[in-house]
């Protein structure tokens, strides 16, 4: 028999343990990448819809304590849009679990320093391009700079790891794969390369647009050697979303999140939580269950325990991008959360 573990823990209805909380704290961004949100940006939330910063920690809390959840993420849209996001650092710090923020960097410089005071343990910075001309063409405002110096602050903050993402799309950057490879490794950064998704509000995404993480590691593994052949990497399994290779000079290591061709679903642990205050059990879920209505209405912990639990209960087994009877959601990612 397993060992039982000593704390209750949330299952789904597929036997995967939840364990991972994802807070967006708002839908806005002042980016525009090609790949999330269209030019004229979306509509966004009114203020008084999105959770405040005790409420958002208030349900953080009773998954820490009641389930044993052990990573919190702080996304958005852009979280550091926000005012004041650092107060919400401070109210999850003492909840004592790994706690990260995925952001687009723009706003770093001025705030890493202040975010690692609060408690923040380490950042995901988004960054697709190392060229200026073309984070204007794909991100929409030519901030490029100032993303480069975030990722430097955080670094000198002691923000750690600090990892880069990039989701690479055909024909828009994926031949700067080995460019970003060697930015990484000459920073010590953790790169991520992320398959394009069918999350993008300008419904852009189209199958030929997706590099595969196959096909990216056998790019770079063409300039900087891979420690394992890339098929091998991937076959392995891992147990985590990013599928990491070291590389064969001891330099540092590339990661690769699948997330089209080889799904992490099967040992998915996540639950999201909007900034208007809805669970989402996965990113293409199609359904949502409110909290922010109830909470406001004065339920009781055991009450929005009790919410959350019977989301989670109807989790899906995965996503069926690339099937016949795939949905895309109605939201984007920067509506959802990352
Ligand atoms: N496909 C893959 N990743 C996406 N992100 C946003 N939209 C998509 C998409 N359509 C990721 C970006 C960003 C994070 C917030 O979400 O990498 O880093
Ligand atoms: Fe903003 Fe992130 Fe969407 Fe880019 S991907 S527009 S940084 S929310």
């Amino acid at each position: 028999m397993a060992p039982q573990p000593a704390a209750p823990v949330l299952v789904d209805g597929h036997g995967r343990r939840v364990g991972d909380l994802r807070l967006s704290v708002t839908d806005r961004c002042g980016l525009r990448c090609h790949y999330c949100m269209p030019p004229e940006g979306l509509t966004w939330l009114p203020r008084a819809e999105l959770l405040t910063y005790e409420e958002l920690a208030r349900l953080a809390r009773l998954c820490v304590t009641r389930w044993g959840f052990d990573g919190i993420r702080i996304t958005g849209g852009e979280p550091t849009d926000r005012a004041g996001v650092w107060r919400l650092v401070e109210l999850l710090a003492p909840l004592g679990v790994d706690l990260a923020m995925t952001t687009n960097g723009t706003r770093l410089e001025a705030l890493a320093p202040r975010l690692r005071d609060a408690g923040l343990h380490r950042v995901n910075v988004s960054l697709d391009t190392l060229r200026r001309d073309r984070f204007r063409e794909l991100c929409g405002r030519d901030a490029l700079p100032q993303v480069l110096a975030g990722i430097d602050a955080a670094v000198a903050a002691g923000l750690s790891p600090v990892k880069v993402n990039a989701v690479i799309v055909r024909g828009r950057n994926d031949d700067e794969l080995v460019a970003l490879a060697a930015f990484a490794r000459d920073r010590g950064l953790a790169l991520r390369l992320i398959e394009f998704m069918p999350l993008d509000a300008a419904g852009r995404w189209v199958p030929t647009a997706v590099v595969s993480a196959g096909e990216m590691l056998e790019r770079i593994h063409r300039v900087f050697p891979l420690a394992r052949p890339p098929a091998e990497a991937l076959s392995g399994g891992h147990d985590e979303p990013a599928a990491r290779v070291p590389y064969a000079d001891g330099r540092g290591e590339v990661g690769v999140i699948p997330s089209v061709t080889a799904p992490f679903c099967d040992r998915c642990d996540r639950i999201r939580i909007t900034a208007d205050g809805k669970v989402r059990t996965c990113l293409f879920a199609l359904e949502e269950t409110d909290l922010r209505g109830p909470m406001r209405a004065g339920a009781s912990d055991d009450d929005l325990a009790g919410r959350i639990a019977a989301a989670v209960a109807g989790k899906g087994p995965g996503h069926r991008i690339g099937r016949v009877d795939f949905v895309r959601p109605a939201r984007s990612m920067s509506q959802i959360g990352g």
